[in-house]
């Protein structure tokens, strides 16, 4: 195993991802942040340099589990005290999960402002590896062209002073798009006709694509004109393989298809529609990128959308759901704890509007970590701390969610995949849902349907403090989020690193309202 040291120099640089110009949040300048690949059971240790100059930062490493190095998960408040402007952090830890995973600051919105970036764990034992000859890579961002401390405050404010859920601009794949700039505000810098992501084919061979959905807020549908997608991977997990026309693709998710450029040599649209139920500020959703055959001419693809097909009995959208592990590594061992978290998204008694868990907004104390304190064996109470512990080595924990609100929510659990048991509409009712006992898939980021349910399991085999949230940024800022707390008997025994403590010493000394 080798071990991989990389430096993020965390800054801000004017860019232009679809034309219009702002300032990005950039790790060592770039955006989107750069790839991190690593081979199955490698080590990372990044050193993070905060140069912001006047905010805090943290980096969670979304899809890896941090056994053993709970205090690297890179929650603010929750397993660590944030790195102060002007400091210096190293994260350091295994990679034993191959797949499509990725990196982002989880300290308020940073991400949504470009602190993110693709982490891929490649395995020499992927099945899958003879299937294709090469891999791209496909982000996919909703953008906006305001800061997000800036949309925060309208995010904050209580119904009747203007509250508003931020809408994009605009989205990017790859970190491109071309807006259209008759809609930017005087005094702006917009340049219209920006150029698109391309992706070079060559014809008859096999590509693996890792499609990574960064956005705060959209769910993505993506396809590629007059070709299949196989789906043979989500956030990590490998599945048998489902062809598919379109996918959609929730914030947090990833899934890896395999496509064959066995058309004519041609240009062909790439599609990602953005699902945006806010069209207010005139975005378009129909964000595209260029599949060119070696060969082919340079103009813009003139192909059409698979909705255009006579025969539309033929296009299949993936359900997740139908997905069939590679491996099917269900336990079938009865379930030892049990949680039912009813979820709403609503105004409280002030008039604000609130993510709640079981009737409780979660509120971040960001410089006493609860994973500190569980350490320690000091209490985590506190009225929003929105705790949920198990302390049985092994024991199968079953989580009920029911979702009070009319939109859906992806919820994603640190620390932990998890089976996906089932999924619907309505009131979850054990004696009529349906459950796959069998042979569920798992995947560490999974939709909890409007007005509807979702049942997971998985295992308590990893001490720490997990956070379990919503992935739609502007809900995690308005609390629709919880904590596990897992076997806390070991983690009584387990060492914090110096420079993790140290952080606390930092940060307690420059936020005075601790
Ligand atoms: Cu990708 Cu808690 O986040």
């Amino acid at each position: 195993p080798l071990t991989h040291e990389i430096t993020f120099d965390v800054g801000r640089t004017n860019l232009a991802p679809d034309g219009f110009t702002r300032r990005v949040w950039t790790v060592n300048k770039k955006f989107p942040g750069q790839t991190i690949h690593a081979f199955k059971g490698d080590r990372l240790k990044v050193h993070v340099i905060n140069n912001l100059g006047d905010e805090e930062t943290a980096f969670h490493w979304h899809g890896i589990f941090q056994n053993g190095t709970p205090w690297y998960d890179g929650v603010p408040g929750g397993t660590q005290c944030p790195i102060p402007a002007g400091e210096e952090f190293t994260y350091e830890f295994q990679l034993p999960q191959s797949g499509t995973h990725w990196w982002h600051s989880h300290y308020f919105a940073q991400y949504v402002d470009g602190l993110a970036g693709p982490l891929i764990v490649h395995d020499p034992k992927d099945p899958y590896l003879q299937k294709y000859d090469k891999e791209f890579i496909v982000t996919l961002h909703d953008w906006y062209h305001t800061e997000t401390p800036e949309l925060l405050k309208a995010l904050m404010k209580p119904l009747q002073e203007g509250y508003s859920e931020p809408a994009p601009d605009s989205g990017l794949i790859n970190g491109r798009h071309s807006y259209n700039c008759t809609l930017a505000p005087v005094g702006t810098t917009c340049i219209s006709n920006h150029s698109l992501s391309r992706f070079v084919f060559q014809q008859g061979k096999k590509y693996r694509i890792r499609i990574i959905n960064m956005s705060a807020d959209d769910h993505f549908n993506f396809s590629i004109d007059e070709h299949l997608l196989d789906v043979i991977e989500i956030d990590g997990v490998l599945v048998k393989s489902q062809q598919v026309n379109y996918l959609s693709i929730n914030a947090g998710q990833r899934c890896s298809v395999i496509v064959k450029a066995d058309k004519t040599i041609n240009n062909f649209w790439m599609r990602a529609v953005m699902g945006v139920d806010d069209t207010e500020n005139g975005v378009n959703p129909d964000i595209r990128a260029i599949v060119h055959y070696e060969g082919a001419s340079l103009n813009k693809p003139k192909t059409q959308d698979w909705t255009t097909k006579k025969d539309k009995a033929d296009i299949v959208d993936l359900e997740p759901l139908t997905l069939k592990p590679y491996l099917n590594e269900f336990s079938p061992l009865p379930v030892g704890t049990q949680f039912i978290l009813t979820i709403d998204l609503r105004p409280d008694s002030n008039n604000y509007t609130k993510g709640f868990v079981n009737n409780s907004t979660f509120k971040l104390d960001l410089d006493h970590p609860s994973l500190d304190k569980a350490i320690r064996n000091l209490p985590i109470d506190g009225p929003h701390a929105n705790l949920y512990t198990f302390d049985k080595p092994g024991e199968v924990i079953q989580v009920i969610l029911q979702n009070l609100h009319d939109e859906h929510h992806p919820f994603h659990m640190h620390g932990h995949n998890f089976w996906i048991l089932g999924a619907g509409k309505g009131l979850f009712d054990k004696n009529n849902a349906t459950l796959n006992l069998i042979d569920p898939i798992k995947r560490d980021t999974e939709d909890v349907p409007g007005e509807g349910w979702l049942v997971i399991r998985f295992v308590a085999n990893n001490p720490g403090v997990w956070t379990f949230h919503c992935h739609l940024e502007w809900h995690l800022e308005q609390g629709l989020s919880l904590q596990f707390l897992e076997l806390p008997t070991l983690l009584r025994n387990y060492q914090q690193p110096k420079s993790v403590k140290r952080l606390c010493l930092l940060s307690n000394s420059t936020n005075t309202n601790s």
